[in-house]
């Protein structure tokens, strides 16, 4: 997948999108046939166990994003720029999204809304990298926007949000995720768009849908949003084999002899020490 191939989905199918954090998962949703992975910051929750995506910064992103992009062949893989990383001046935005694409080798940047950001995404643009916009609720700056609440429920904020998404694509955003709208919202948006949405509680008229794989896999129970369809339960699953691997260990039936190595008789028994 590539920038124009995702363009060119918007009106002909749905585009998935899932996020990865780490080689074997990349590897696996790859495997699948998603269209775009993101190595979201959604990390700081779902993986480093952190309270706050605020609290993860370019160290911790980079790191994932160099082993998911050592995985996927064919989706396009996006990097999500951490809080501080963007919200600075587009000078400093744009030394730390071009590190995204030349070490960590992403295909394109994601950037939340925040009141600086047409400038900052203005100048990463035009120094030919591709930005996904995020509007809605944006979870770096939370706590300005009321917390992690449904947003656009008034007309208002609707209009704000509509404005917003217009003001993305015209600087030249490849496309959008839309998070916790009214669908009645996402669905003016797509159709206003020429650039794909892909949403995230934000309805089924999205051109596009994401999950985060930890809650969709069912590895993640801190909280569960209610946009999140659980379509694995693999907790109980893991539970179980780790306490088969404990019981076995404690009652010596692990390794059992095809797990072994054996040297032969003749060579042990010139062994001085027996
Ligand atoms: O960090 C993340 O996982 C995200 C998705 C929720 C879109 O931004």
């Amino acid at each position: 997948m590539d920038i124009k191939s995702i363009l060119e989905l918007k009106n002909k199918r749905k585009i998935t999108m899932l996020t990865a954090y780490d080689y074997p998962i990349a590897n696996l949703v790859d495997q699948a046939g998603i269209d775009i992975i993101l190595v979201g910051d959604s990390l700081a929750n779902v993986v480093l166990g952190l309270e706050s995506t605020t609290q993860v910064g370019m160290p911790e992103m980079l790191h994932h994003t160099k082993a998911v992009t050592r995985a996927v062949k064919n989706a396009l893989v996006v990097a999500d720029m951490p809080f501080n990383s963007y919200q600075i001046n587009p000078q400093d935005a744009l030394k730390n999204a071009q590190r995204f694409i030349e070490e960590a080798q992403a295909q394109a940047v994601k950037l939340e809304w925040f009141p600086g950001c047409i400038a900052v995404t203005e100048q990463i643009i035009k120094s030919g990298i591709a930005v996904m916009g995020h509007i809605g609720l944006t979870p770096q700056t939370a706590d300005k926007i009321g917390g992690f609440k449904v947003q656009g429920k008034d007309a208002q904020s609707a209009k704000n949000l509509i404005g917003q998404a217009k003001a993305l694509e015209k600087l030249g955003c490849f496309a959008l995720v839309l998070e916790c709208l009214p669908d009645k919202i996402s669905e003016l948006i797509t159709a206003q768009l020429k650039i794909p949405t892909i949403g995230i509680g934000a309805g089924i008229h999205c051109d596009g849908q994401v999950l985060v794989i930890n809650d969709m896999l069912g590895l993640f129970d801190r909280y569960t949003p209610k946009f999140v369809k659980k379509y694995a339960n693999l907790s109980p699953i893991i539970l179980e084999a780790v306490n088969d691997f404990k019981n076995e260990v404690l009652k010596e039936k692990f390794p059992a002899p095809e797990h072994s190595f054996t040297i032969k008789e003749e060579e042990f028994k010139k062994i001085d020490e027996r």
